[in-house]
């Protein structure tokens, strides 16, 4: 099953919010429907919302399509509604890179077939093929990602992960837990233990699921628990997802990764990172350029319609951290395995062919 797909008119996405109580899948109809999606956290991981954004051009680009009659190039109102929806599904999340990666390689088509002088009916078509496209390379690349990174683990490993960078956070498979997933596929047994990631709890409500449905031998842990099993030795490699690698190497991922790979650094554990290129931002040196999204006090103070805070407390709330590259022992991506100098090794992998 895929957590996000196109069929026909409609964006059909597993609704994140209610899991673990329940497998939804919401069937959404329009762009600022899918914005809304991905802002409230109903999809989310850098790749699936990726996906989703560029599915979210697709609907609107055959809804402007459709009243468009004449064979030749669209409409001046067909281009602006295009782009409204582009900075609309652009304006929902900060962070993640992939976010724009997708819709700046929807836009990129659509440009092409301006200068070609297309009808508004065949953009829409030249769109909905690319974003199919997008979506079917998501599952290549993890399971590529899963199958180099599986050999960084041993059977018997314990390996701590961060946040939900599983199926559920791609179009399927996973990234960090695709390397887990994969480790599993080729025989050999992890303990996998799980963050449970405040304060959405991603770990907890996702990845722990994920874990189950897998049959994993799992343990979810609270975030502070992590030092603890390290110490203990119960833990022997960490491995989490990202949503924004930039050229030195330094990660962005849910917040409380950078606490994961200081504990990592002080017991001598592997610190590994498994991302698509299209995670990478080459453009920018390092992670002090990487905007880091604030979101709603209200989910510090409680969650599920339980706050647990005093009124007038103030609160932070950046859902991502920046982890600086020397705590990353290696990016693991589908084109090969990055070790330090990053700056050097991940622009020789993204410029690779293949
Ligand atoms: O706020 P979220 O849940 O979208 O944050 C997700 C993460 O931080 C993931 O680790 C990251 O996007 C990688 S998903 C393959």
């Amino acid at each position: 099953m895929r957590s996000v797909e196109l069929t026909g008119d409609v964006v059909r996405m597993v609704n994140q919010k209610v899991l673990p109580g329940r497998l939804e899948m919401l069937e959404l109809n329009t762009a600022e429907q899918v914005a809304q999606a991905i802002r409230d956290l109903t999809v989310r991981g850098a790749p699936a919302i990726g996906v989703a954004a560029a599915f979210g051009l697709v609907l609107a680009a055959d809804a402007l399509a459709r009243p468009e009659q004449s064979t030749g190039p669209p409409t001046d109102p067909f281009w602006d509604g295009l782009d409204q929806a582009h900075q609309l599904l652009r304006s929902t999340r900060p962070t993640a890179v992939n976010l724009f990666w997708a819709l700046d390689r929807m836009m990129a088509r659509a440009r092409e077939q301006r200068t070609s002088g297309a009808s508004a009916q065949q953009v829409a078509m030249v769109l909905r093929e690319e974003a199919g496209r997008m979506a079917d390379e998501d599952v290549d690349v993890n399971r590529r990602i899963g199958q180099l990174g599986q050999t960084l683990l041993r059977d018997g490993d314990g390996v701590l992960t961060h946040c939900n960078a599983g199926a559920l956070a791609t179009v399927d498979y996973g990234t960090a837990l695709g390397v887990i997933r994969a480790a599993h596929e080729s025989g050999k047994r992890l303990r996998v233990y799980i963050d449970e990631t405040r304060p959405v709890l991603q770990g907890a409500r996702l990845t722990a699921w994920e874990a189950v449905q897998a049959g994993w031998d799992a343990t979810l842990i609270t975030d502070n628990m992590a030092g603890h099993f390290m110490r203990l030795g119960h833990i022997q490699a960490a491995i989490v997802g990202a949503d924004r690698v930039a050229a030195n190497g330094d990660v962005a991922n849910k917040i409380g990764t950078y606490t994961v790979a200081v504990l990592c650094r002080e017991h001598g554990i592997p610190f590994y990172v498994a991302a698509p290129i299209s995670t990478l931002d080459l453009r920018l040196a390092s992670g002090e350029q990487i905007v880091i999204e604030e979101r709603h006090a209200d989910e510090v103070k409680g969650y599920g319609g339980i706050r647990w805070a005093p009124e007038g407390v103030r609160v932070a709330n950046p859902a991502f951290d920046v982890t600086p590259w020397r705590y990353v022992t290696a990016i693991i991506t589908e084109k090969g395995i990055a070790n330090p100098p990053f700056d050097v090794h991940l622009k020789q992998l993204a410029a690779a062919q293949g």
